[in-house]
């Protein structure tokens, strides 16, 4: 069969579609980017002048992206709250897409949108990124081959550094409920929740969250004096897993000297392991790692060997998408359902943290 080149359309030219998206799409041979939207004009020019895209192609409206009739796929990479009706926008004109994370604002909008995309089958990805780091794809592995046992625990730490008092970072969208839904739960804890659910392949049946805000005022973007941060500046939670583990999260903007620090560790019956990301001790360029306990001489030694990484785990988020749109994916990159399942348990830290109570999923 003819390989088909997926004409994609961009929606939303900031940071991560910069960094991620766009040189994912231009590294792709099944993948060409045709067509970007941004209400930013500074970011068409970019688009324009990076990737060639003709004038034509750039949009202002997501909409005329989405029916444009030399758009094949969208690719959407906006802030929070237009997510939702971008996404509903592509399943309308039955055109398949990939939506950054967190999917939506809240359940509501993601039970919607996972309605649309199962009644229209319309292939789909939700960018949790670190399902593509080859390290949390070897560590699924060696879980689902019974290498560990019987999962007890998991500790999920998830730490940024940029919203401490000396960043002095702006009120940013981020920091904006209206337009983030929350703060630190909703950028690195729908993260977390989603790597931890990948990599052990168990749900969440139950949570209790503890969030809070340390700046509550931040620099407005034009310069007009102070506007307000009402979102979570840290967020940690505690879950039971379905086959009875423990699962522990600490998520922070606030974690001083980190970058996009991750660490997960996993201890079973039968050994544990621990994956990390942007470790820089005795790894220069703070790469993901896998180490690994096993076997009862390890453990009474105490030993945590770090394992070489097989090239079979090594894959580009944006090929993905390629392969969902032409139906040979894997199955392990995140859909609209893992987006779904991962709102409900953000909106279940949220509701326990202001409760003060466990909330059942
Ligand atoms: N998967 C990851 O690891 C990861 C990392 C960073 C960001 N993200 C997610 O990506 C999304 C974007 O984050 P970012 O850091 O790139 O933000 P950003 O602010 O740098 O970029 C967002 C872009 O969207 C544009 N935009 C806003 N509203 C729009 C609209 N209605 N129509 C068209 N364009 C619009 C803005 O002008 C801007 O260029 C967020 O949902 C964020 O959570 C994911």
């Amino acid at each position: 069969m003819e390989k088909k080149v997926i004409r994609v359309g961009s929606i939303g030219i900031g940071s991560i579609s910069r960094g991620v998206h766009l040189p994912g799409i231009a590294k792709s041979p099944d993948l060409q980017l045709v067509a970007v939207c941004d209400i930013n004009p500074d970011a068409l020019k970019y688009a324009q002048e990076t990737y060639g895209i003709d004038e034509a192609h750039c949009f202002t409206d997501y909409h005329d992206l989405i029916n444009c009739p030399d758009v094949d796929a969208i690719d959407i990479s906006t802030p929070n709250d237009v997510h939702f009706p971008m996404a509903m926008a592509a399943v309308e004109a039955g055109k398949p897409f990939a939506v950054e994370k967190p999917m939506t604002m809240n359940a509501r909008e993601a039970d919607i949108l996972q309605k649309a995309v199962a009644e229209k089958n319309i292939p789909n990805m939700v960018c949790f990124s670190y399902r593509f780091k080859a390290a949390a794809r070897y560590a699924r592995d060696l879980v689902q081959q019974g290498a560990l046992g019987k999962i007890y625990h998991v500790d999920m730490q998830y730490y940024q550094a940029w919203g401490l008092p000396w960043c002095h970072t702006p009120q940013v969208w981020r920091f904006v409920k209206a337009r983030t839904g929350t703060g630190a739960l909703g950028d690195l804890g729908s993260h977390a929740l989603d790597l931890v659910r990948f990599v052990t392949g168990q749900e969440y049946t139950k949570l209790v969250g503890h969030t809070g805000n340390f700046i509550s005022q931040r620099e407005k973007l034009d310069g007009s004096g102070m506007g307000v941060s009402d979102v979570d500046d840290f967020s940690n939670y505690m879950a039971e897993l379905s086959d009875g583990g423990a699962a522990t999260f600490r998520i922070t903007r606030f974690g001083t000297g980190r970058g996009n620090y991750q660490t997960m560790e996993v201890y079973g019956s039968e050994g544990a392991l621990e994956y990390r990301l942007d470790h820089f001790e005795n790894n220069p360029t703070g790469e993901d790692e896998i180490y690994i306990c096993i076997s009862k001489p390890h453990a009474d030694s105490h030993v945590f060997a770090k394992l070489p990484i097989p090239d079979k785990y090594k894959t580009d988020q944006m090929q993905s998408f390629a392969d969902i749109v032409n139906g040979k994916g894997d199955g392990l990159a995140a859909t609209v359902l893992d987006g779904d399942v991962n709102m409900h348990a953000v909106d279940a830290v949220v509701d326990s943290a202001e409760k003060g109570v466990w909330v059942k999923l």
